[in-house]
C-alpha cells in the first residue's frame, strides 16, 4: 500500500475544505482519494504490523465501507439533523473528543462516560466501559436512540428519513442488494468502524519487526517498567501480536462518584490526602456514581469495574479512564505510582514506587504505541461529504417534551 505522507494527507484535506459546498466532497474522484479509500479495505485484509487478522461477521466490502464512512458522518442521522457521529468521534482526535471529559450531546445534554477511541474496534469483544454489548451492529442503537446523542425518538424514524435521499436508496442498495433497513444500517455504520485499523507503530516495529533503532532507548527501558510494575498483566502483549488488553473488567481505583466513606482530595500537585467523604461532600459536588460493568450484569461483584481499554495510540487520546478524569499520560502513570484513588481497587493495584526516570520512560513507552496510519484514517475519513439537514421537506420542530418521552436517557 502506498502511504500518503502527512503533507499529502493534509493537502486532500485542504483541497476537501476549498471544493466549499460540502456536497462536492462526494463527487471527489481524484486518484488520491480513491487511492486512500481503497487503503481501508486493504487494512482488513493485511492488518498492520503488530495486529492479528480481524475477522469480520460479513465480507466488507469498498460499497459498503464507501456507505459507512457516508452514514457515520452525516447529521441527518441525529433527530435535529445537526449531530453526527463523527462529532463525538472526531478522526484528528483519535475518533474521541479530546476537549472534553465527557462529550456533550443532543441539545447540549452530556453524556457520564468519555467517548472512546474507535480504532481497532473490529477487534474487541465488548462494546462500551462496561461492555454491554457484544458487536458493532448492535451498538448502533445505543447512539441512535439515546436523548443525550442523537435523541432519535424510533429506528423506524431514522430509516425514513434515510429513505428520502435518493443517493442513500441506491448505495444501500448497491452495497447489500437490499434496501434501507434495521439491519443494512448498522451493516454499513460497522463496516466501515471495522477497518478503522491501526497499528505499525515505533513498538511494533522494534517488538515484531525486529528494528532496534525504531525506538529509543528510553521507550526500551519503559517497555521493561511497563511488565515489571504488572501492567502488562492486564495490558497483554502476545508472542506476535498486541492488543494490549485482556478484554475483562476491572476496578484499578478511579475516584468512585456518588458519596464514599474516604474520599481522596488532592491539595497540591500530586499530594492526595484522605478526608471524610461525606465532609468532603458538603463542600465540593460529588459526581454521580458509575457503576460499571455492573450497569451490564446486575452482578454486586461487578460494581466499580470497567473494561481494560487497548494502549494502542494512546497518546492520541486523552482525557483518559471512563469519566475522562486524567488529562494526561503522566497523570495515569503517576496514579498507578500511587496505587489508584480508592482503598478498595483490585488488589494488583498498588503503589509502586517508581522514579522519576522510570515514569518518564513508562510515558515514552506509551507514546511509541501510535500508529504510523494515523494520519492516514483522519485524511481518509474527511473524504466524507457531511450531510446536512435534509433538502426536500420540512424539519420538524424538536419537542423537547416529545423527545424526552419517547428516547431513553442513554449512556
Ligand atoms: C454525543 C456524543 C456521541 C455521539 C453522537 C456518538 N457517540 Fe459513540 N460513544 C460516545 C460515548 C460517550 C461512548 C461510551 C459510552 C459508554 O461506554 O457507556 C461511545 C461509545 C461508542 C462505541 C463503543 C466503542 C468501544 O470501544 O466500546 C462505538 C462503536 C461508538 N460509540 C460508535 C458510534 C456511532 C456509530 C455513532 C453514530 C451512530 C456514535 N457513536 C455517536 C459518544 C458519542
Ligand atoms: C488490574 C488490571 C490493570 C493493571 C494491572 C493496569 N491497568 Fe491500566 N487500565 C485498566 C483498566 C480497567 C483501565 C480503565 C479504567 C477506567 O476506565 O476507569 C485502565 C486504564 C489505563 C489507561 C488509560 C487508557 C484510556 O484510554 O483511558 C492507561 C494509559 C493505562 N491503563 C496504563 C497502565 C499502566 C502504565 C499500568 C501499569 C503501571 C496499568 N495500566 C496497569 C486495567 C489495568
Amino acid at each position: 500500500m502506498t502511504e500518503l505522507t502527512g503533507t499529502q494527507a493534509l493537502a486532500v484535506i485542504l483541497a476537501l475544505c476549498l471544493a466549499g459546498s460540502p456536497a462536492g466532497a462526494a463527487e471527489l474522484n481524484d486518484s488520491a482519494t480513491k487511492q486512500m479509500r481503497s487503503g481501508l479495505a486493504q487494512l482488513m485484509e493485511n492488518p498492520p504490523l503488530g495486529l492479528p487478522q480481524a475477522k469480520p461477521p460479513r465480507p466488507v466490502t469498498q460499497a459498503s465501507i464507501d456507505l459507512g464512512r457516508r452514514l457515520f458522518f452525516d447529521r441527518r442521522l441525529s433527530f435535529n439533523q445537526t449531530l453526527s457521529c463523527g462529532m463525538c468521534h472526531i478522526p484528528e482526535q483519535g475518533f474521541t473528543q479530546q476537549e472534553l471529559a465527557t462529550p456533550v450531546g443532543m441539545e447540549g445534554r452530556s453524556i457520564r462516560r468519555n467517548a472512546p477511541a474507535l480504532y481497532n474496534v473490529a477487534y474487541r469483544p465488548a462494546l462500551f466501559h462496561d461492555g454491554r454489548e457484544e458487536s458493532l451492529e448492535q451498538q448502533i442503537f445505543a447512539p441512535l436512540l439515546a436523548v443525550n446523542e442523537l435523541g432519535n425518538p424510533s429506528i423506524g424514524s431514522v430509516l425514513q428519513r434515510l429513505r428520502r435521499i435518493s443517493d442513500y436508496v441506491t448505495a444501500f442498495q448497491a452495497s447489500y442488494g437490499e434496501g434501507i433497513n434495521i439491519n443494512t444500517l448498522s451493516w454499513a455504520l460497522a463496516d466501515y468502524q471495522r477497518t478503522l485499523i491501526s497499528a505499525d507503530s515505533p513498538f511494533d516495529r522494534w517488538r515484531f519487526g525486529g528494528d532496534a533503532d525504531a525506538v529509543s532507548s528510553a521507550v526500551k527501558r519503559g517497555f521493561t517498567v511497563f511488565n515489571d510494575s504488572g501492567c502488562a498483566v492486564c495490558h497483554l502483549v502476545s508472542e506476535d501480536y498486541a492488543h494490549f488488553t485482556d478484554h475483562r473488567f476491572h476496578d484499578v481505583g478511579v475516584s468512585r462518584g456518588g458519596i464514599q466513606p474516604i474520599a481522596k482530595l488532592q491539595v497540591a500537585p500530586g499530594l492526595m490526602i484522605d478526608v471524610d467523604g461525606e465532609a468532603q461532600a458538603e463542600i465540593a459536588p460529588t459526581k454521580p456514581a458509575d457503576l460499571g460493568r455492573f450497569d451490564a450484569t446486575g452482578r454486586i461483584e461487578h460494581r466499580w469495574k470497567f473494561r481494560t481499554p487497548t494502549l494502542r495510540n494512546v497518546a492520541l487520546t486523552a482525557p483518559y479512564m471512563h469519566d475522562g478524569s486524567l488529562p494526561t499520560l503522566d497523570a495515569v502513570v503517576d496514579f498507578f505510582d500511587r496505587g489508584g484513588d480508592h482503598p478498595e481497587a483490585d488488589e494488583r493495584i498498588l503503589p509502586l514506587g517508581l522514579s522519576e526516570r522510570q515514569k518518564a520512560d513508562l510515558v515514552a513507552f506509551l507514546r511509541s504505541l501510535t500508529g504510523s496510519n494515523v494520519e492516514q484514517l483522519a485524511a481518509d475519513a474527511r473524504t466524507a461529504p457531511i450531510g446536512d439537514r435534509l433538502s426536500t421537506g420540512r424539519n420538524r420542530p424538536v419537542s423537547k417534551r416529545g423527545q424526552d418521552a419517547l428516547a431513553p436517557e442513554g449512556y
